[in-house]
């Protein structure tokens, strides 16, 4: 059956893009119902959207041309994915706060499917304080936001705010449905299923009625957390996981990662407010929420997949165990026992954190991992100077609690200067996020003075850094 999306159109200049949308999705085989306010009507008339999806559109919750039904809520129980495209910062302020006051944005309380925002504005309206807020509030809750992208703008300025292309959401709602891109909904009805059959004219066992409800306020993020978007706005790209090599059809070279320690990363940079994408070897993890997956094997399938993301992270986190050799040769046939020892002849892999390190923009940060068994930390400041990170997660992986598997993890971050920032054991959870924040401290604090070229030692923390011996330059980020 045909996946319904329900595409809330608001008014802007970018509403012509919409129309391509509707005509991409079509092609794909996709039911599109188009939701429009009257901002949008004054920009293209209805029919127009009409015509192209072959469905009514609607704007006027007091129209309710079918007597037995009520409008508003049968099309948002109609809906698999709901796209909002282009959103107004009105309207993701009235779905920031609840507000219903128009078939849109009455719609938009009432669906229960996962949605995503694809805002446009003007790039001052869209990077004020009120409008990013929003934007938090929102991703706290679970919406998805379709990042805009930089350019000319219809109202003469250059900058952030243009719609992201058509082309690029029908991807992403590709994603959504192939399972790459994981999103809940923020206001999920487990009896959906139930009513659409209902609706549909048949008699629902009930045992097939029985779904437990959450909790009231299950799912509501705390306050605290709506507010802390500290990489809102952000693309955070991280790897995950071991790599498989293989040596013939049923062989592989591989190593002890669960993808428990990137898994939790990418969780916490999404938790942050960050677009997320999860590039992982073989793993056993459900995905996170709200994080696009790339699923990957071997070592040279993850770097052309990081490599596909290089011009658009602002973080690129290397926390996969990649493989540093694949067997030069992959036997077509399994290898047969010969009684005789066998030589493998191994070839290096492309290095991924190196070839991300050596070419980054001056605002991107790239943090690499070392798993290490001996001099720690002494391997860890070699490899973020010969990687070109900006930081490097030493992890001695001989430690009890540490390192590979286990639910927990103790590291000690290697910054800019070589200077060292250790954190105690702590869950992988957890971890994720205390890594994350330090960075993020330490890109808050005003460059020192003295900004020179990059020294070489010295173990300062954080509170240190913010006494006044502070940050010495050469962190490009
Ligand atoms: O997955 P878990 O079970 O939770 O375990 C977590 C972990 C131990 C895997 C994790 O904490 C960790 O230490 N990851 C890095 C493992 C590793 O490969 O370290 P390395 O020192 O060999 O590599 C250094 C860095 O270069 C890493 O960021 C690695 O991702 C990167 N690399 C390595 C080889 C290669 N060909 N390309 C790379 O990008």
């Amino acid at each position: 059956m045909a996946r319904t999306i329900l595409l809330g159109v608001t008014g802007g200049i970018a509403v012509y893009k919409s129309v391509s949308l509707v005509s991409l999705l079509k092609k794909r085989g996709y039911d599109v119902v188009v939701v429009m306010t009257r901002g949008a009507e004054r920009f293209v008339t209805p029919l127009l959207f009409q015509t192209m999806s072959r469905e009514r559109v609607y704007s006027d919750p007091f129209e309710e041309a079918d007597p037995s039904g009520i409008a508003h809520i049968d099309v948002a129980d109609r809906a698999d994915l709901v796209v909002v495209a282009p959103a107004t910062a009105n309207v993701i302020a009235k779905l920031a706060h609840g507000i219903a006051d128009d078939m849109l944005s009455t719609v938009l309380l009432a669906a229960t499917a996962p949605v995503m925002i694809a805002p446009a504005m003007n790039v001052h309206m869209y990077r004020h304080p009120a409008v990013q807020a929003n934007l938090a509030l929102l991703t706290a809750r679970g919406y998805h936001f379709l990042e805009p992208d930089e350019g000319p703008l219809a109202c003469g300025y250059t900058g952030k705010g243009r719609m992201m292309e058509p082309e690029a959401i029908v991807e992403a709602i590709e994603d959504y449905f192939s399972g790459r891109l994981v999103l809940a909904s923020p206001n999920p009805d487990p009896l959906l299923a139930v009513r659409r059959r209902e609706k549909a004219g048949e008699r629902v066992p009930m045992a097939d009625v029985d779904v437990p409800s959450p909790a009231p306020g299950a799912g509501v993020p705390s306050l605290q957390a709506v507010h802390d978007a500290p990489l809102s706005g952000r693309r955070v790209v991280v790897t995950a996981g071991p790599t498989r090599e293989a040596i013939d059809p049923v062989r592989f070279l591989s190593n002890r990662s669960s993808g428990k320690m990137g898994y939790a990363l990418a969780a916490a940079a999404r938790r942050l407010g960050a677009e997320v994408v999860l590039i992982t070897g073989p793993t056993n993890l459900p995905p996170p929420e709200g994080v696009k997956v790339v699923r990957v094997e071997r070592a040279r399938e993850m770097h052309a997949a990081v490599m596909r993301e290089r011009e658009t992270f602002d973080w690129f986190i290397a926390a996969a165990a990649v493989s540093d050799y694949e067997p030069a040769v992959v036997e077509a046939q399994k290898i047969k026992k010969s009684g005789e020892a066998l030589t493998l002849m191994l070839v290096p892999t492309p290095d991924i954190l190196r070839d991300v390190g050596q070419r980054k923009k001056p605002h991107q940060t790239v943090v690499g991992f070392a798993a290490e068994t001996n001099d720690v930390v002494e391997h860890a400041r070699n490899k973020r100077r010969r990687k070109g990170a900006d930081w490097i997660v030493a992890n001695d992986v001989t430690e009890p609690g540490a390192g590979f598997e286990v639910e927990t993890n103790r590291v000690v971050l290697v910054g800019p200067n070589d200077a060292l920032y250790p954190l105690p054991l702590m869950s992988k959870e957890d971890l994720a996020e205390t890594i994350i924040r330090t960075i993020l401290a330490f890109q808050s604090m005003p460059p020192a003075e003295d900004a020179g070229g990059e020294k070489t030692s010295g173990e300062r923390s954080i509170d240190e850094e913010r006494a006044g011996k502070g940050r010495t330059g050469g962190d490009a980020r």
